[in-house]
């Protein structure tokens, strides 16, 4: 009996071949892929710049790097998401603050984040968990208000549509987004991740931060002493993303709108199958929206049930299906009690949410078959 993840890659051998050929040719890291990979990502979101990197987590702390905040700001961010939304932001020196989830969307709630802004705010982080769009026009406006400045964690969200019908990712509502290409995300480059933005200034200074500081445009340089020169200009990192990745990257986003059909497929049919169940099913979609569903995460009162959630999991397992917990809350991660004074009780919404989630196997390649087999499994031990 096959296994059955919560979630994995599709790959084809039109990816092998991308990867191939970019292997057989004469760049493995730093050729042409990128850029076309960075002009493709521009195409479809609607972002004017993309900087491609070498994971979500880098494209996150590329972003907050960006944006020049000074030290002892603070950053607002949803609980329910993984540590990278707010460590990218410990990276720079700003205290991450967590504003409470909104209930019905498990998303971060534009009037928690109100509550949660002090004189030192300066940034809000907002995560589309799961793939469903934040409420972005909302926080948009407090940021306005507050003159705050906003990045997207859209690790989740590549392909998904905003209620106005334009593309997450696009930085309509924000001044970054980033995306995640880890295995279980959409579309893959193994690892790795991109930063979109429409500011030139931003754009900018990402690439410079990518690559050491460092700078090779004669243009640029404040001297040219030949062509061996370059020349550190801040203090950046190495989070190139490899041509090979690129060319798998190209390849995977061609493919885009299948993976998302396909996702919105699968949901569909879990909906109708658990609709009589003792289980809540992911939240509706808001109107407009169309989601690119990374995660099918559902509601089990465990305790009723008369079985931990650790019991249900191995019950699973045991039926060859495996399944996640999205998200432990943050803030009650041990560094963050100790390094920030957070504590149980600070996000009482996102800790009960966690109490009961529970994500089941969701991805393109996933067969009827398999996801006959998932639901009978569920159902079993829910009975
Ligand atoms: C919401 C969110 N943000 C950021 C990241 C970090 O992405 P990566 O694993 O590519 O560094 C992840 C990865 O799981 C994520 O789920």
């Amino acid at each position: 009996m096959d296994f059955i993840p919560y979630g994995r890659q599709w790959l084809d051998a039109d990816d092998e071949q991308a990867v191939l050929s970019t292997l057989r040719s004469n760049y493995l890291t730093q050729g042409p892929q990128i850029a076309e990979f960075e002009q493709a990502l521009c195409q479809y979101t609607g972002a004017r710049y993309c900087v491609a990197v070498a994971s979500g987590t880098a494209a996150l702390h590329l972003a907050v790097a960006a944006l020049e905040l000074p030290e002892g700001s603070e950053g607002i961010t949803s609980p329910n998401t993984f540590t990278a939304s707010a460590n990218s932001m410990v990276y720079c020196g700003i205290k991450p603050v967590f504003a409470d989830i909104d209930e019905d969307s498990y998303n971060i709630s534009p009037s928690e984040i109100e509550k949660k802004i002090s004189d030192k705010t300066r940034l809000v982080t907002a995560v589309h968990f799961a793939g469903q769009p934040a409420e972005m026009a909302a926080i948009a406006a407090i940021a306005q208000r507050h003159k705050l400045k906003v990045i997207e964690d859209a690790a989740h969200a590549i392909g998904s549509n905003y209620p106005d019908g334009s593309k997450v990712g696009n930085c309509r509502y924000s001044d970054l987004t980033i995306f995640s290409f880890h295995p279980v995300k959409t579309l893959t480059t193994g690892e790795g991740g991109a930063v979109m933005t429409n500011d030139p200034v931003l754009y900018q200074k990402m690439v410079l931060l990518r690559s050491h500081g460092i700078t090779k445009d004669p243009d640029a340089m404040s001297q040219t002493s030949g062509p061996w020169y370059y020349e550190m200009q801040a203090l950046g990192w190495h989070y190139r993303l490899t041509d090979m990745q690129a060319a798998l990257g190209i390849s995977q986003l061609r493919k885009i709108e299948a993976f998302k059909t396909r996702r919105r497929e699968l949901v569909a049919t879990y909906n109708a199958a658990f609709s009589h169940s003792d289980l809540i099913c992911p939240p509706r979609e808001a109107a407009g929206t169309q989601s690119c569903f990374h995660l099918y995460v559902v509601r089990i009162a465990f305790a009723k049930l008369g079985k931990t959630r650790a019991q249900f999991m191995q019950q699973l397992a045991e039926c060859g299906i495996g399944s996640q917990v999205h998200y432990i809350p943050v803030h009650t991660q041990p560094w963050y009690q100790k390094n920030y004074g957070c504590k149980q009780g600070d996000c009482p919404k996102a800790e009960h949410y966690y109490e009961s989630c529970l994500s089941l196997p969701l991805y393109p390649a996933m067969t009827d078959a398999d996801q006959t087999r998932v639901i009978a499994a569920v159902k079993k031990a829910l009975a």
